[in-house]
């Protein structure tokens, strides 16, 4: 079963509409840890529209799981992750304009982009990720360079509307995953999945880790954040079973 690490960007975010302070995301990490997540994530954007400096340092004093640290392959965040020490970072492509992270990193294209930042991590012993899309060039890239995971961009799975393309999809991620398990990576997963879709992918057990905010985050609206975290984490610890 895979261990399921909450994104909890999108309480700063609400929290930053009006600037002030609450909701608090050191509530929410300390929230979900309770509701039995395994990790928390939270993404240091260049443009800080939600997830702030402060936020970082309390919740690596606080969060008592895992701290996985989604950041751009930029200097000048990597020095601040080389202060903070989470458990994990993950490195994302990031552009200022987008809503939310569009596409995976571009590995197997431009190794040399990632070097600097690799060299940073790799000599301060903090493990990384590579968030990328589920195309095996991009898995050998990752292995290539010397990451520690990856994690696949389960968007397009996610998005798609026609059965067809969700099993295209799926196929896409299952043939990364096993590749990358035989590399030896550690596999995580995220991105767009919610209590629709999140099952099936528990039928690929090489993905040990989901990462998951935003459909968690709208739930909590309604059902509170400790239901919609269970609820959750129960959905992926149970086995799929096909509809027929
Ligand atoms: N994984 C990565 C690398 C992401 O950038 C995000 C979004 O911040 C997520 C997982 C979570 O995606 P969602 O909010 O759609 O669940």
């Amino acid at each position: 079963m895979p261990r399921l690490g909450v994104n909890i960007d999108h309480v700063a975010t609400l929290r930053q509409a009006r600037g002030g302070r609450e909701p608090d995301p050191l509530g929410a990490a300390m929230l979900v840890e309770l509701a039995g997540a395994d990790g928390v994530v939270v993404h240091l954007r260049e443009d800080r529209r939600h997830i702030q400096d402060r936020d970082l340092i309390l919740l690596k004093e606080t969060v008592q799981t895992k701290l996985n640290l989604e950041m751009a392959a930029e200097e000048s965040v990597a020095k601040i992750a080389l202060n903070v020490r989470p458990d994990l970072v993950t490195l994302v492509p990031e552009r200022r304009q987008e809503l939310t992270t569009e596409g995976g990193l571009a590995v197997a294209e431009h190794p040399e982009r990632l070097q600097v930042i690799i060299t940073l991590f790799h000599d301060s012993g903090i493990p990384f990720s590579l968030f990328i899309d589920p195309d095996v060039n991009q898995v050998q890239a990752a292995h290539s360079i010397h990451a520690d995971s990856i994690e696949l961009h389960t968007g397009p799975y996610a998005n798609s509307s026609r059965l067809k393309e969700e099993q295209a999809e799926f196929e896409n991620l299952l043939q990364a995953a096993t590749l990358a398990s035989k590399l030896g990576l550690g596999i995580h997963a995220g991105h767009g999945l919610n209590y629709q879709n999140v099952k099936r992918l528990t039928q690929i057990p090489e993905i040990t880790e989901l990462n998951i905010g935003h459909s968690i985050i709208a739930r909590s609206v309604f059902v509170g954040l400790d239901r919609a975290v269970r609820e959750m984490k129960a959905l992926i610890s149970t086995p799929f079973q096909s509809q027929g």
